[in-house]
């Protein structure tokens, strides 16, 4: 870690902790490391609180922040050096590591957790921990509540109040600074490269299977880790299913290819949803329900500035598609009654914006006190994704349409004066991807 990157990691803590007083204690943990099958473990990925403060990345990781500490404000609970486990699992910062190059005040083994949490948490009012996450450390916490109960005659008092940290370090992550901005430009970039090299690569004849590894070669021949969520390659009706990850089917002649792709780049992921013709040629009815989406998504990111929300956005982009769908005949009356009856369910299901960051689906209230929808402000990252989804069997809709899937998703950060769309060099035009898809 470079001392620039100590030092942004140091400036987050040091936010997080005037941000909770020095009344307060947080805890964050990495998730466990779990088995995928027999003794073949899922590759693991630091949990994304943890590594926002501390850029660490190894597991059973432990950081506690005391800022009305005098001493120990910075806690690290870590694997220790063990050069017999390192010959096997890998380089370890150990708690010398820990000191030295990650800011902690004072690093312990994370085996010693349990025995020194409670005299962590002692004598501090508000507990700042996500309950619910970690069953073992829910356990924990709730083992050295009690001790500390047993404890406050003899001078232990524990926390009185446990915060969610959505309240805190999660309202801090969802406003983006400069550098995490920056990260995700490149990430952005990456999944955009990814997502043409697909389009290039996926004829008529090749599998889903085939464009999602040219999608994740790219990834990561690029400088990305990996994919930031399990890619979707949905051939033909396949684009209809929303969390389709099976990418096993063979694209056929005349299929629209549904991608759903991003990149992890310095922890931080793109989301982008690109949806094109494998044979270089939209349909008629294809074309159809692409221009208007397209034209639904552009107008929805037009609305994406400060003072509007996300529920404007989907409100608008619900209106636009019902319309749609009533201009396609895949629904009668009118917009209003389509609305309100919520009949456009069957073809938009999902909302249009999350918040996007270290995770896809990144932390963040997306209401405000009261339970309105919260304005948008400079630094935050929403996508922006509808669609239309005619599955292959439903009833009462022209034949012409059924089964076809369109979803298209940028990924807009929130400026001063309106937005930057981080994953503009991704092509969405129709001559743009018919080009790319006969090349
Ligand atoms: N790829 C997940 C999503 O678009 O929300
Ligand atoms: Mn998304
Ligand atoms: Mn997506």
């Amino acid at each position: 870690m470079t001392p620039a990157e100590s030092a942004v990691y140091a400036a987050r803590r040091d936010a997080f902790m005037a941000t909770i007083g020095a009344s307060g204690v947080a805890i964050v943990r990495s998730l466990p490391e779990r088995l995928r099958n027999g003794d073949a473990y899922h590759a693991f990925r630091q949990h994304s609180d943890v590594f926002y403060l501390t850029g660490f990345v190894e597991p059973e990781t432990t950081l506690v922040l005391r800022p009305g500490a005098e001493k120990e404000r910075v806690v690290m609970f870590v694997r220790p050096r063990d050069p017999e486990r390192e010959i096997w699992d890998g380089r370890r910062a150990g708690v010398e590591g820990a000191v030295a190059r990650y800011g902690a005040d004072v690093a312990y083994p994370s085996s010693e957790l349990a025995t020194r949490l409670s005299d962590l948490l002692a004598n501090h009012a508000e507990l700042h921990y996500s309950l619910g996450v970690d069953e073992d450390l829910d356990k924990l916490v709730g083992r050295t509540l009690v001790r500390l109960r047993m404890m406050e005659k003899r001078g232990k008092r524990p926390p009185r109040t446990i915060v969610d940290l959505q309240v805190t370090l999660h309202e801090q992550r969802l406003f983006k600074g400069p550098e995490e901005l920056a990260t995700m430009r490149q990430a952005a970039a990456i999944t955009s490269d990814a997502h043409i090299a697909a389009m290039k690569r996926g004829r008529p004849g090749t599998t889903e299977q085939e464009v999602a590894a040219v999608i994740e070669y790219t990834f990561k021949s690029k400088g990305g880790n990996a994919p930031g969520y399990e890619s979707i390659v949905g051939a033909g009706a396949n684009a209809t299913i929303l969390h389709y990850v099976e990418n096993t089917a063979r694209i056929a002649d005349g299929d629209l290819v549904l991608v759903d792709a991003g990149s992890e780049f310095g922890h931080y992921t793109a989301d982008i949803t690109r949806t094109w013709p494998a044979n270089g040629t939209f349909s008629p009815p294809q074309r159809a329900i692409y221009e208007k989406v397209l034209a639904i998504q552009k107008s929805a990111i037009d609305l994406a500035k400060p003072g509007a929300t996300i529920t404007e956005i989907h409100d608008h982009c619900v209106r636009e598609l019902t319309r749609a769908m009533i201009d396609l005949g895949l629904l009668a009356g009118t917009v209003d009654e389509r609305v309100a009856d919520g009949a456009y369910k069957k073809f938009y299901m999902h909302l249009t914006s999350h918040w996007l960051g270290l995770d896809v689906h990144d932390v963040g209230a997306y209401l405000q006190e009261g339970g309105t929808a919260r304005p948008l402000a400079p630094g935050m990252v929403i996508t922006i994704e509808p669609g239309l989804y005619i599955a292959a069997d439903a009833p009462d809709v022209p034949e012409e349409y059924r089964g076809i899937g369109v979803r298209i998703e940028d990924d807009v950060a929130i400026t001063a004066t309106g937005n930057e769309v981080l994953t503009a060099a991704c092509p969405k035009e129709i001559a743009e991807l018919e080009a790319l898809c006969r090349s």
